[in-house]
């Protein structure tokens, strides 16, 4: 299945990763043979620790939609096949980038339905922590997600919410970073079982899967739309607050309105620290049933 128009191709870029084929789009194609056995070693150790440890620790949305998808554990996989799953499952694709990008393709992007995922990985030595969002990142931790309706339909809504934002102004912009930060990135479900992890930047990682839900440290706060969008966060820690949503639906729910009247608003406020408690936040307990 091929939702996608195939990008017009500009040139070969040379990076200090390789030379790939570059699209009008910013994408490039996977250069899926140029991969070396050291690559996949490094998708093969990543896959099996963070697998170990999800049981438990992940929502039970992501866990099922991860088995659904069958990402290959041994080898990294290849986006073709895992567009056709993905297309059939949501009509969501996999877009190879190099990189970040820049807010307004992004969200371009999500808002048509592509997710953008580095095509290359990290280093051995870099296995337990890297500053960008390497393949391991984007494939492991955002895409699995993709496959759940509803979801994958609070990506899209966010891309076109990210449109309309980069078009009101930085401070839109900043509010709008902030709640996909606390959700896609960093945020926790609350299942009938315990509290559950189903943000990317916490599934991708060994460390803050455990930190998130066993350690004392963080507060873990009822998501509120408003509150979440005032709140700072750390991009070079573990997160010092969690927001806790109970369903995607309420997530959904909660972003639906407008924002325009709501970005106005926010910018005549303070912003909130990244780890302040207020008197009106609901905090959650630690903890997380099982493990
Ligand atoms: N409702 C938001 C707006 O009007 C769009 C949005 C939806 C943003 C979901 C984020 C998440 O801008
Ligand atoms: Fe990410």
């Amino acid at each position: 299945m091929s939702a996608l128009p195939t990008p017009r191709r500009l040139e070969n870029i040379q990076t200090d990763r390789g030379s790939v084929p570059v699209y009008a789009t910013g994408t490039v194609e996977q250069p899926w043979d140029s991969y070396t056995e050291a690559d996949h070693a490094v998708w093969r150790q990543l896959y099996a620790r963070q697998q170990a440890l999800l049981p438990g620790r992940a929502c039970d949305a992501f866990l099922q939609a991860q088995a659904r998808m069958r990402m290959p554990s041994d080898r990294i996989p290849k986006f073709s096949d895992l567009n056709e799953i993905l297309g059939a499952a949501t009509g969501w694709q996999i877009v190879a980038v190099e990189g970040l990008l820049p807010e307004l393709d992004f969200f371009t992007h999500l808002a048509n339905r592509r997710f953008p995922v580095s095509w290359w990985i990290r280093r051995p030595d870099q296995i337990d922590y890297i500053e960008e969002p390497d393949l391991f990142h984007d494939l492991f931790g955002h895409v699995p997600l993709l496959m759940d309706p509803m979801f994958a339909d609070y990506l899209q809504a966010y891309g076109r919410g990210g449109v309309k934002a980069h078009g009101i102004g930085p401070d839109a912009l900043m509010q709008l970073a902030r709640l996909y930060w606390y959700t896609v990135e960093f945020g926790l479900i609350r299942q009938a079982d315990g509290l559950r992890i189903y943000g990317a930047g916490i599934v991708s990682s060994k460390g803050e899967s455990i930190y998130c839900l066993e350690s004392a440290a963080p507060n873990r706060i009822g998501f509120d739309l408003e509150r979440v969008m005032r709140t700072r966060y750390r991009i070079d820690t573990y997160q010092k607050t969690y927001f806790v949503i109970d369903s995607f639906e309420q997530l959904m729910d909660a972003t639906r309105p407008d924002f325009a009247p709501i970005y106005a608003r926010l910018t005549g406020q303070d912003t909130i620290p990244a780890d302040a408690v207020l008197a009106t936040d609901t905090v959650l307990q630690r903890g997380n049933g099982g493990a």
